[in-house]
């Protein structure tokens, strides 16, 4: 047994959200801390992908995707946001946006290169940027509204800044980007070669008759962006892993020079199945309501306890203070409510890389209306 197996993230450790899945499996728990939905799925999707199988979509895709499922995501994207992206060479489909982030960091972030990343953040992509030596640039959201100060982003551009990431509708704060922030944006990188990221899973869980402002839908932006979409967020499949990455010409060429080595391909009676699915606007333009329905439904409930409630605009979560009810770090305070009033959630410090004392939790509220009434019930009673 060799004695020298040292991971190149030695001193990370196990995921929160597999901690906390866990740790609610193990005390039984209501498990509003990993971000899925414990309802099911529509059948027709179901039924898809059993056609796809019997249909003989059971080998290799192309490792670009399915050309049905691109031209899919093409129509959807020229419909929402008026970029006509080619199906050839400007859309990949991927096992998972987590992957379409690692291949897109992997193709662009070279040794020593700089990655602006924006705190609290999504879980992967400070290690993505470490694993292929990059140095993360971590600026923290300001608090309680979770909007970017761009002056300080200026401050933080050096000549080694390659790549910034951006993510709206926003986890784990619910915050969304507006179309000042993305003037913004624009001017801070012009005149410069410096890339975006702009991971736009919940880009259809938006609420109270916001429009999400995708990068795809600013002309000069989406000549420099990656993005990365997630059918696992929009069709309630996230054990499907499937997402896929937008980008130019160039820029997906060098992206699938790396990709190759990675996956290849995604599976494919999956892409056979969501390339049907798109064909219903329906199936993807009605997902805000839905969700707003819950938020709402969780927000009203949570009104009668001691919680402070913040604002979340989109994505699947909600922000719950708890100043007012315990001094306790997070953390303790999580693994607390998970153990003594087995409702499990997320501790806000998991997506800061820094130290923060914020009193906040993180609850997912893609769950059925039975468990999160459960659910508040008993928070209401702490
Ligand atoms: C902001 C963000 N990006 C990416 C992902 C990953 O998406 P996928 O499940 O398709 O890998 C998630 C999942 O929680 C997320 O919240």
């Amino acid at each position: 047994m060799p004695t020298n197996i040292t991971s190149k993230l030695s001193n990370q450790k196990t995921s929160i959200f597999s901690v906390m899945s866990s740790m609610a499996k193990a005390e039984n728990a209501i498990n509003l801390s990993q971000g899925f939905p414990d309802f099911g799925i529509d059948t027709q999707l179901i039924n898809y992908l059993l056609d796809g199988m019997r249909e003989g979509f059971n080998q290799y895709a192309p490792m670009a995707g399915l050309p049905e499922l691109r031209e899919q995501i093409a129509i959807k994207t020229q419909l929402l946001h008026g970029r006509a992206y080619a199906i050839d060479n400007e859309i990949t489909v991927v096992p998972g946006a987590t992957l379409g982030i690692f291949a897109v960091i992997s193709t662009v972030v070279h040794q020593g290169d700089e990655v602006i990343l924006f705190d609290p953040a999504y879980d992967s992509y400070q290690p993505s940027i470490e694993m292929n030596g990059g140095i993360p640039v971590h600026i923290p959201l300001t608090f309680p509204n979770f909007s970017i100060d761009w002056n300080r982003v200026q401050a933080a551009i050096s000549k080694k800044t390659k790549l910034i990431i951006i993510n709206s509708p926003h986890n784990p704060s619910g915050a969304t980007l507006s179309p000042a922030d993305l003037l913004a944006l624009r001017q801070i990188v012009a005149d410069t070669d410096i890339m975006i990221l702009s991971d736009e899973v919940y880009e259809h869980i938006i609420f109270d008759g916001k429009h999400h402002h995708s990068l795809a839908g600013d002309k000069w932006l989406s000549e420099r962006t990656f993005i990365t979409a997630s059918f696992g967020k929009t069709y309630h499949t996230t054990g499907w892993k499937m997402g896929y990455v937008l980008a130019p010409k160039k820029m997906t060429q060098a992206l699938r020079n790396v990709y190759q080595f990675m996956a290849f391909s995604a599976h494919t009676p999956t892409q056979y199945a969501f390339a049907k699915m798109l064909q219903d606007e329906s199936s993807y333009r009605d997902l805000g309501a839905f969700y707003q329905k819950k938020r709402d439904l969780f927000q009203s409930l949570m009104e009668a306890s001691r919680f402070d409630i913040l604002p979340s605009h989109g994505s699947y979560f909600q922000l719950l203070g708890f100043s007012r009810i315990s001094d306790e770090s997070d953390i303790d305070f999580a693994e607390r409510l998970t153990r003594e009033f087995k409702v499990a959630s997320i501790p806000i410090s998991a997506f800061y890389q820094d130290h923060t004392d914020h009193r906040v939790l993180r609850f997912c509220f893609a769950k059925k209306d039975e468990t999160l009434t459960k659910a508040a019930a008993i928070l209401c009673k702490i």
